[in-house]
């Protein structure tokens, strides 16, 4: 336990999935790497001002003001996340404010929710002196992504709070170590998926056809085999698999016209490996290369229309922001204005 302050700092970052999104709602295993680049802050401070926008309870006022509006889906997990701390470490009576710096692009599979979900929480217990462990954290997480998902399998509240490769698996995760010399792009198709849609409409597909669900058992084969691939350093086999996984996303209807495009592209560039990364349905697509193909891939997707490519590598170890620039600067996310109130 530590003293209470006057303020509170929380931080998280975002998240790529490599292989076994959606499959992972089922227990099936994920890999994802934690991208420290994509950074959320979050300050919070004991508010004892008149407020417009409040979600309050019993009275008591709590505020959340981001960078830029968001939706109001992604506001009542944060919410959800928070409330749920302030119930379990009886603050319920403590009025709040959290200002939120996310750069992270909304709506893009990137982990935007639980990563904003995660800082604030972070911000909470240091603002009130509690030492929170990462079972904690990732728990009250969970009740905002469940929230944001309908069915949420806990791989973007991992990811949120994790600094390494991670292999996740029925709730649990674990750092997955690799030798792969390798980078990921990342190219962003400038379209807002609806993760919680996207796993409605996977739910749909597996109650209605059984060769659907028989493509659970191959997204899991897919994801395990992966790992060896990391471990073993194999780029060509992992990229091989990444496309496999593509085509069960495909044939779950969880991918789009525009995602198809910039796969489309960056395999004719030259990438091992394409697919969606996230809920899909819009989004964002990763693309696996090695550090000599990654300049061509990232000029293919940029003139096939991406709004942002970003590159990361794939490593073993802490990501440090020096492994992911962003290559478009002048999408830059804007700073923090302080002025607009967000999750209204
Ligand atoms: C979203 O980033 C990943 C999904 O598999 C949902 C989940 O696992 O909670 C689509």
């Amino acid at each position: 336990m530590t003293a209470e302050s006057a303020v509170g700092h929380g931080r998280a970052h975002g998240k790529v999935i490599l292989l076994g999104e959606h499959a992972a709602v089922y227990g099936s295993p994920a890999i994802a790497l934690p991208v420290a680049a994509l950074p959320v802050s979050a300050r919070v401070s004991r508010h004892l001002g008149p407020t417009e926008s409040d979600h309050g309870r019993r009275g008591v006022r709590i505020r959340f003001w981001v960078q830029h509006q968001i939706s109001r889906s992604s506001g009542s997990s944060l919410y959800a996340a928070v409330a749920a701390a302030r119930q379990q470490w009886d603050l319920l009576d403590l009025p709040v404010e959290f200002r939120l710096h996310c750069s992270i692009p909304l709506g893009r599979g990137l982990g935007s929710s639980a990563a904003c979900a995660a800082a604030c929480v972070s911000a909470l217990a240091d603002l009130v002196g509690r030492a929170v462990d990462p079972i904690e954290l990732f728990r009250l997480v969970q009740c905002g992504e469940r929230l944001a998902h309908g069915r949420a399998s806990g791989v973007d509240a991992w990811a949120a709070i994790s600094h390494h490769l991670l292999w996740f698996e029925d709730g649990a995760a674990r750092t997955l170590s690799g030798r792969l010399r390798a980078t990921l792009v990342i190219a962003d198709t400038g379209i807002c998926g609806s993760t919680r849609r996207a796993v409605e409409l996977v739910s749909e597909e597996l109650q209605s056809s059984s060769g659907c669900r028989r493509l659970l058992d191959r997204a899991s084969e897919l994801t395990r085999s992966a790992a060896e691939m990391i471990e073993a350093g194999d780029v060509p086999a992992l990229g091989r698999a990444m496309n496999s996984f593509q085509s069960i996303l495909r044939r779950w209807g969880v991918s789009s016209p525009e995602l198809e495009n910039l796969i489309a592209a960056a395999t004719r560039a030259g990438a091992a490996g394409a697919k969606l990364t996230g809920g899909g349905l819009g989004g964002c697509v990763l693309a696996l290369t090695t550090p000599e193909t990654a300049p061509d891939v990232v000029e293919a997707l940029s003139r096939a229309g991406a709004a942002h490519v970003w590159t990361t590598a794939v490593q073993d170890g802490p990501p440090t922001p020096s492994t992911l620039e962003l290559l478009c600067p002048s999408e830059r996310i804007r700073e923090y204005d302080g002025h607009r109130p967000g999750y209204t």
